[in-house]
């Protein structure tokens, strides 16, 4: 068997026992150092553990001010489409070239909160990792009047992201068990205000979502953002999308022996990305879920970035969809 025909080969998805196990080993590490190390601070843990990636607010702020590098900066933005006028993407260098980077992930997210919000949610959450750094971010000043929501599939998840909230001893955390096949999100009926709800590579794993967590969503009383940075970017591509639901085995182990070919090209990182996710069956469903909802005035779509960053793996890259549920929009419940 050759390297390409190892490469090719479907390994499927990722059991719920096996991402328990994984999140029970973060699990021990947190208590580890939770007890030989019991005055640090929660972002000291975070940035051993796994990260601590807040980054700047506008990286762009430095360019649009100062006039000698305004110009080159905004060269470099051109040559991707982008302005000053945004802060997503801003000027960097790498490798001796100019290229550009992306706002961080968390930074966006803590963007999202406004002064009303009571409750920051995540599904799919894991040992809550994201919403750990938000918080740090945030800070405890401003956090006394939010509610921070890990809503997990694994009991392991749940019970490492409750220790380290038990060391740092004044979050308020709540773990929930969760499962977007059969989702109930009904600890957030009683919330007031806002409600900030994100993804991260966590629908990803799921082949099916259930499109019913949006009237969920849209059926709370308060208002409600919802983000999901998931690697669902290369759904927008209409082939790729029908080949995967036509379950079309060939056509995809084809595509995984031209992954390396080309690897310059716009159309190799897509193929490639929907090539991971056949490999582990992953999510098919997110793009059109979000179609649908936008179409039906549901959600507004704010922000909407394909394949903008590769965090843990340039397969699997993510993409942002920043969506606002429109309050009192009659629709259609979803079937
Ligand atoms: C790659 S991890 C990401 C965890 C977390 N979002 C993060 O960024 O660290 C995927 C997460 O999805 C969860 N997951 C898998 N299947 C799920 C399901 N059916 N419903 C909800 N979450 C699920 C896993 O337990 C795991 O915590």
């Amino acid at each position: 068997m050759t390297a390409v025909d190892l490469i090719v080969k479907k390994a499927g998805a990722r059991t719920k026992k096996s991402q328990g196990t994984a999140w029970g080993k973060i699990g021990d590490k947190i208590d580890k150092i939770s007890s030989a190390r019991p005055d640090d601070h929660i972002s000291t843990i975070l940035a051993e553990m796994r990260e601590l990636d807040i980054g700047r607010p506008d990286p762009n702020s430095f360019y649009r001010k100062r006039e000698l590098v305004q110009p080159l900066g905004k060269a470099v933005l051109k040559r991707v489409g982008k302005t000053y006028d945004d802060f997503f993407i801003y000027p960097d260098v790498t490798n001796g070239q100019y290229t550009t980077s992306a706002v961080s992930s968390i930074r966006y997210l803590m963007g999202c909160v406004r002064d009303d919000t009571t409750a920051i949610v995540e599904l799919g959450s894991g040992w809550s990792v994201n919403l750990f750094q938000i918080y740090v971010g945030l800070g405890q000043t401003r956090s006394k009047t939010i509610d921070y929501h890990g809503a997990e599939y694994t009991d392991e998840g749940q019970a490492a992201a409750r220790r380290l909230a038990a060391h740092d001893g004044k979050i308020n955390y709540h773990a929930h068990s969760f499962d977007y096949r059969n989702p109930d999100i009904s600890f957030l009926n009683d919330v007031k205000g806002h409600i900030l709800v994100f993804t991260r590579h966590s629908i990803e794993q799921v082949d099916v979502i259930d499109p019913r967590l949006y009237d969920m969503l849209a059926a709370l009383d308060a208002e409600v953002t919802l983000v999901h940075i998931e690697p669902t970017g290369w759904q927008r591509d209409k082939t790729l999308l029908y080949r995967r639901k036509a379950k079309d085995n060939r056509f995809f182990e084809d595509i995984g022996g031209l992954m390396l070919s080309e690897v310059s090209s716009r159309r190799r990182q897509l193929e490639n990305a929907a090539w991971w996710s056949w490999r582990l069956d992953y999510n098919l469903n997110l793009s059109t879920i979000i179609g649908q909802a936008s179409k039906k005035g549901q959600i507004r779509i704010v922000r909407r970035e394909y394949d903008y960053v590769a965090a843990a793996n340039i397969l699997n890259p993510s993409s942002l969809y920043h969506l606002e549920f429109v309050r009192g929009a009659a629709v259609e419940p979803t079937t």
